[in-house]
């Protein structure tokens, strides 16, 4: 691999949407952010300077970091943040991975603004899997705000109440023709008739799952969270915050005599409010030049426009994400772990706490909305974990004793307990070196039934299994896969149901775990693992860079 060198210059910039000029943080002045290209094998040297008054830190979501746990990114977990006039170099190498993922701000709120994709491309002269594309496209999908995002959250902590909703979804930072005064703001895919697309789909919504379609065309799905998996055809997908996917898609033969609408909305179970909007953009085929028409006759193609599942239609969502299988051939092995060495129950969902003001709380019956693991509520510590871990100063810090079930087990699907409280704590999970771990997260309905898109920091996991109801230890793991699941990054809790996974723990560092619905991890909904090194120096986490981030 070769060495390849980025500079991110966090700065102000003024961006219009919907009518509405605001100043946003952004990455060189784009929105959205810059894109990094590289090939698997390749060392990224991606120097991160911060020129406004927050705080930053900036997180490659999906990257496996083998051994570079201090370049992950997660502000107060791996590193402090870089504070206004400093910069940090992230320092990784792209190991054993190839396709989509994207960075994004791992700090409150920011990364509203603050993301973009990263395109791994295999090592040279190895070929994809799949038909090679004639063009290849990022899509990513965003959520706009008219207010500012970091006074939304803010608010909503104070006031316990649930944060606002955003005013439009985006595609490549464009909301598109559906929106009031947006028209103009529109992504247009053009393409040429009988030609293979390659979709580079990436989801960095704040709080919600989407659908997404092109009208009269099928999508040939070929990965998900940079893993190839088998293929499979169909007309929608669903993508969770947090997650990639690639997609073939096939022009037709000739040139139609018409435009195609994309469109983008949410996937919600949960009962609080959300932005139901939906962004679209165009597909649209490029005039060929010996091909004549007027002007006025493009301009009256007939538009064709993609049905949507229905906003709560979970039994679409889980016939998708059944259909994806790891390609487990010989040369994209799927290594699943067939046997475990530590087992882990964890319940994620919603909850309360008591008012902390006079005044009555905006949450449920007056409390304030919380979410848990386990029923704890996270506590973000106000120095870096992964120095307190590495240092041995973990004292005041946090305590290793994240419990390995809930400690009051309840019918988490049924009615749910009349204490919805949680408790707070900054707890970890401490793995030896190489185990490997099976882990079943069930949804609650405490506060309600909601999908959860769990994302974990430093690993792929197998998803080899997921289930509606209480998971069954006694029946449910009958019917695990341990063939071909899944590997993926981030995974949705389905609503009312469980899931479980299994990763190897031989990635030695502080590894992040939390839903990433921006408002549930603000919430409390994560918490962290910590592995430890092994015997040989090359399983250990080496020491921090010189210029890591101080608090
Ligand atoms: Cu994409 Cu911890 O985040």
């Amino acid at each position: 691999g070769v060495t390849r060198h980025y500079k991110f210059d966090i700065k102000l910039q003024n961006v219009t949407r919907l009518c509405n000029t605001k100043s946003i943080i952004s990455v060189n002045g784009k929105f959205p952010g810059p894109r990094i290209v590289a090939r698997e094998g390749d060392q990224l040297l991606i120097k991160v300077m911060n020129h406004v008054q927050n705080n930053i830190s900036i997180h490659w979501h999906g990257i496996r970091q083998l051994r570079s746990g201090w370049a992950d990114g997660p502000a107060y977990i791996t590193q402090c943040p870089i504070q206004t006039g400093q910069s940090y170099v992230y320092n990784f190498t792209i190991v054993g991975q190839r396709g989509t993922l994207w960075w994004h701000a791992h700090l409150s709120w920011l990364r509203s603004t603050l993301y973009g994709p990263i395109i791994i491309l295999p090592k040279r002269g190895i070929p994809y899997p799949f038909t090679k594309p004639y063009k290849e496209v990022p899509i990513i999908f965003g959520e706009w705000f008219k207010a500012d995002p970091e006074t939304i959250i803010s608010q909503a902590l104070q006031t316990g109440g649930g944060p606002n909703v955003s005013d439009a979804y985006t595609i490549n930072g464009l909301p598109g023709p559906l929106y009031n005064c947006s028209a103009k703001d529109t992504f247009k895919l053009k393409v040429k008739p009988g030609k293979t697309y390659l979709l580079r789909l990436i989801n960095a919504a704040l709080n919600d799952e989407l659908f997404f379609s092109i009208a009269n065309h099928t999508l040939t799905v070929v990965e998900a969270d940079a893993i190839y998996v088998k293929p499979f055809e169909t007309e929608t997908l669903l993508i969770a915050p947090g997650q990639t996917t690639n997609v073939l898609l096939k022009t037709k033969p000739h040139y139609p005599s018409a435009t195609f609408f994309m469109k983008a909305r949410p996937y919600v179970t949960g009962q609080g409010t959300f932005d139901n909007s939906t962004v679209a953009g165009i597909l649209e085929y490029e005039k060929p030049l010996n091909f004549h028409l007027s002007s006025n006759s493009i301009k009256n193609l007939p538009l064709f426009k993609p049905v949507l599942p229905a906003l709560n239609d979970t039994s679409f969502a889980t016939s998708f994400t059944n259909k994806l299988r790891s390609l487990a051939s010989t040369q994209f092995p799927a290594n699943v772990p067939q046997n475990v060495d530590r087992r882990f129950f964890f319940t994620v969902g919603l909850g309360t706490s008591p008012c902390q003001s006079n005044q009555t709380c905006q949450g449920p019956n007056g409390t304030m909305f919380q979410a848990s693991v386990n029923n704890i509520s996270f506590v973000m510590p106000t120095t870096a974990l992964l120095q307190a871990h590495f240092t041995g100063k973990s004292d005041g810090v946090y305590t290793p004793d994240f419990p390995t079930s809930p400690l009051i087990a309840f019918n988490y699907t049924g009615t749910p307990p009349n204490n919805t409280m949680v408790s707070n704590g900054t707890k970890l999970v401490v793995l030896p070196f190489n185990s490997s771990v099976e882990l079943i997260m069930q949804d609650t309905s405490i506060l309600g039934a909601e999908s959860h898109p769990l994302h974990l920091h430093g690993f792929n996991f197998f998803v080899v299994g997921q289930g509606f109801g209480n998971f069954d230890p006694n029946k449910d793991p009958t019917k695990f896969n341990l063939v071909d699941p899944v590997e993926r990054n981030t995974v949705g809790v389905p609503s009312g149901g469980w899931v479980a996974i299994r990763f190897l723990a031989d990635n030695p560092g502080v590894w992040f775990m939390h839903c990433h619905l921006e408002v549930h991890t603000s919430w409390g909904l994560k918490m962290a693992w910590i592995v430890l090194d092994g015997k040989h120096p090359n399983q250990k986490l080496p020491p921090p860079p010189a210029d890591l981030p101080q608090c």
